[in-house]
């Protein structure tokens, strides 16, 4: 146990990053002085945001440098503490990324509650995905029961959560998802009204309309690009875009020129709004009791793609880019 196992951002990808970008590394663990705790990693987050930190350009979190570990969220438990508010024992909740230990200020991470849920649901529906579809959709899309509201990227961490969270408001829910296997899952399992798959489909507008017979109130986008084009043509008055996502283009060299969409807003009094979760820090609470609730009666269900293995952290990162996840896609990295 002395030594710790990082992954290094090696060089910023040109496109889709492959294992190149990606450096392994051993360092000595640190002892923790006082005020601070040592965590032992179970589960590490693979997010599409990481792909924007990997690029040297200002965003609303700063980027990756060359050499430093690859930030991100990460659940562990407590082996040694010095700090009167952690125990050895507890499940810790940071953001400390792709690393096997670490030694932690007892303000860089927090306990999570062990007893609600498996503690990797922490880094899914009741984390940051979860918390992301819960006020982009209600605070955004502002959904009113029997409307419609679709989804790009349905099938993944965030998506699965936003059309759940739109059928407990009552509306007719179309998720639009890149497998066959993803759209049955949708359906039987979450109850989506509808879904579509883009990569099959000969023509996604059409699909789009014919799922959404009194056309779009709400889209939660994902994805953008041309999906997003599809969903744009089948809008309604006063419809409500929350973009969340844009992940089609996050392995775009320059800029990703679509149609111009100003006219449709104008002609249908759209309103679109672009978010991070950041913006509402102050309202995580009320965000995880409703998740949290929801669960517990069975409201929302989730799904988990785990891979197992240090090692296999990069591949997971970049199967979230290849479809290769239903849910959250974790990496278990020990017991
Ligand atoms: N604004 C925020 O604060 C915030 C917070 C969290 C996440 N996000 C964003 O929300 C989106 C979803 O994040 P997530 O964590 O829930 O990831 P996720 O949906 O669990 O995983 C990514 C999914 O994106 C889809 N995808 C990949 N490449 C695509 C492409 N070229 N075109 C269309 N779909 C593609 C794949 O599903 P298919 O098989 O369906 O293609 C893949 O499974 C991402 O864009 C992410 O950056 C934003």
């Amino acid at each position: 146990m002395s030594i710790n196992k990082q992954i290094l951002l090696a060089k910023r990808p040109e496109g889709t990053p492959d294992k190149d970008t990606f450096k392994f590394a051993e360092t000595d663990i640190k002892k923790p002085e006082n005020g601070e705790v040592l965590i032992r990693t179970i589960y590490v987050s693979v997010d599409p945001y990481m792909r924007g930190r990997m690029v040297d350009a200002p965003s609303y979190v700063p980027p990756y440098q060359i050499d430093d570990v690859l930030g991100g969220g990460a659940i562990g438990e407590v082996v040694e503490s010095k700090s009167s508010q952690f125990a050895i024992g507890d499940i810790v909740l940071g953001s400390y990324g792709w690393q096997s230990y670490y030694t932690a200020k007892e303000d860089e991470v927090r306990k999570i509650d062990k007893d609600i849920a498996p503690i990797s649901t922490h880094l899914g529906i009741l984390g940051m995905p979860g918390l992301t579809a819960y006020f982009g959709l209600l605070d955004i899309g502002k959904p009113k029961e029997g409307e419609t509201v679709v989804i790009s990227g349905a099938a993944g961490a965030v998506g699965s959560v936003v059309g759940q969270i739109a059928k407990i408001k009552g509306a007719h829910v179309v998720g639009i998802a890149g497998t066959d296997e993803k759209n049955q899952y949708l359906k039987e399992e979450l109850h989506f009204d509808e879904t579509i798959n883009y990569k099959t489909t000969s023509n996604l507008q059409e699909d789009i309309a014919k799922a959404c017979p009194n056309g779009v109130d709400v889209y939660f986008d994902n994805v953008g690009g041309e999906i997003s084009d599809a969903v744009h043509s089948n809008l309604n008055k006063y419809a409500r875009i929350s973009i969340c996502g844009a992940i089609s283009s996050y392995n775009l060299e320059g800029e990703d020129i679509g149609p111009r969409i100003q006219t449709t807003l104008i002609k249908k009094s759209v309103l679109m709004q672009g978010f991070t979760l950041g913006d509402f820090a102050d309202r995580f609470a009320e965000g995880s009791k409703a998740l949290a609730q929801w669960l517990q009666e069975d409201k929302l269900k989730y799904e988990e793609t785990i891979k197992e293995g240090f090692d296999k952290i990069p591949e997971a990162f970049l199967d979230l880019f290849e479809g290769n996840n239903i849910g959250k896609l974790l990496v278990k990295v020990d017991e």
